[in-house]
């Protein structure tokens, strides 16, 4: 009977939102904006928030909500501790799977889950008077490979990204024009790109876009027999290529961090991968580590979202936040819009827009009828 009551119990701190300990409770938003998969957003706000907060997004694994999240995650502690706002945007797919494959959900402002969390980023800065250079996302397992499409779908949005075993931005990539579609080939480590190649992928789902892209971290167990082990070396090479960095040769690698048995690999300043000797599917949150890479603590905290990243040596932790949003354009010449596309660009693809000309030497090739590409 004992049980029983605290079992109903603990079914009815869920229901109402409550979580012993914490200041506030779990709060449902509707009308937020345009949200055209019917994106539930549930928001966790203490009593106390620092003047202009941070928020973290954090998005839930198949087969979660954003109330499993709320109770199962440490963010709405550290939310407590450090006055932020959490967002936890709640899957509206059977199963509670996000939508990572269609070409609306990885295209900007096309639509698709992707696009309802979005709008939730304007709705926090105007309702909560949210620092818009301090938007962060992170999230598990299918969770993850969304916190990989929202850094390349929304790049401007989010200013950090933490990921818990997830894939490549476009992995999912359905080429049947499924939306919440599983692609085995992606989940079995059997995609395998080239970082040009995964960062053509990234630029062609905010076309025209020349600003920043949010660092990364990338977490992923060996022993993942979900979204195979392989995965993290495609999300390393994916961000990679868009910060100009060489996934094959990290600038430093460091042994038993930030765990026992975990190898934390740093490309530049807005890359790390983090190999967890196995782990399976997902690797536990490190939400101190979060909140480093965050810039919430000292030490070791991602920089200031800026272009260039490769030649970038910023390490401050302390300019986080205090920062605008970049309005400098990437100099490289592949990403400036011209009328003849360059190597690497995508030149065609339902709904492209762009030139269709490929500078010589190269041709336009056909990848799948979303996607063609200068090669
Ligand atoms: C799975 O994704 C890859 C790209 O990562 C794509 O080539 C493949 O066609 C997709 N599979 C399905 C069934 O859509």
């Amino acid at each position: 009977m004992a049980h029983f009551t605290r079992t109903l119990l603990a079914i009815l701190f869920l229901w109402s939102g409550l979580v012993a300990g914490l200041t506030s409770t779990l709060q449902q938003v509707t009308n937020f904006g345009s949200n055209p998969t019917n994106v539930g957003m549930f928001v966790y706000k203490p009593t106390t928030v620092k003047t202009k907060p941070a928020v973290i997004f954090a998005i839930h694994y198949c087969t979660g909500t954003a109330q499993a999240y709320f109770s199962g995650s440490p963010y709405a502690q550290l939310a407590d501790t450090y006055g932020f706002v959490v967002i936890y945007p709640s899957s509206p797919n059977s199963g509670t799977c996000w939508d990572v494959s269609s070409k609306a959900t990885l295209t900007h402002n096309a639509g698709g889950d992707s696009f309802g969390i979005s709008n939730m980023v304007a709705y926090a800065i105007s309702t909560y008077g949210a620092d818009p250079a301090r938007i962060f996302v992170t999230g598990s397992s299918s969770g993850a490979m969304m916190t990989n499409v929202l850094c390349a779908v929304y790049p401007n949005l989010f200013a950090a990204a933490s990921v818990y075993s997830g894939v490549a931005a476009g992995c999912f990539m359905s080429n049947f024009g499924g939306v919440d579609a599983w692609n085995s080939t992606c989940a079995q480590g059997q995609v395998s790109a080239t970082s040009a190649q995964w960062a053509s992928v990234v630029r062609a789902m905010f076309p025209g876009y020349t600003g920043a892209y949010p660092p990364i971290q990338e977490y992923h167990g060996t022993a993942d027999t979900t979204l195979f082990p392989e995965n993290l070396g495609e999300e390393v090479k994916e961000w990679a290529g868009v910060f100009g960095y060489n996934a094959a040769a990290p600038a430093q690698v460091l042994q038993n961090t930030p765990l026992a048995g975990y190898t934390k690999s740093i490309y530049g300043p807005n890359l790390q991968g983090i190999s967890a000797a196995g782990v399976g599917h997902t690797v536990p949150i490190q939400g101190n580590e979060d909140m480093k890479w965050f810039g919430f603590v000292a030490g070791g905290a991602a920089p200031p979202k800026s272009t260039g990243g490769a030649t970038t040596t910023v390490s401050s932790t302390t300019t986080i936040g205090t920062t605008t949003p970049p309005t400098t354009t990437v100099s490289t010449p592949t990403s400036t819009p011209t009328s003849v596309s360059q190597h690497w660009d995508q030149c065609g693809g339902q709904g492209w827009t762009g030139a269709t000309a490929c500078a010589a030497p190269f041709t336009c090739q056909v990848l799948n009828p979303f996607y063609s590409q200068c090669l």
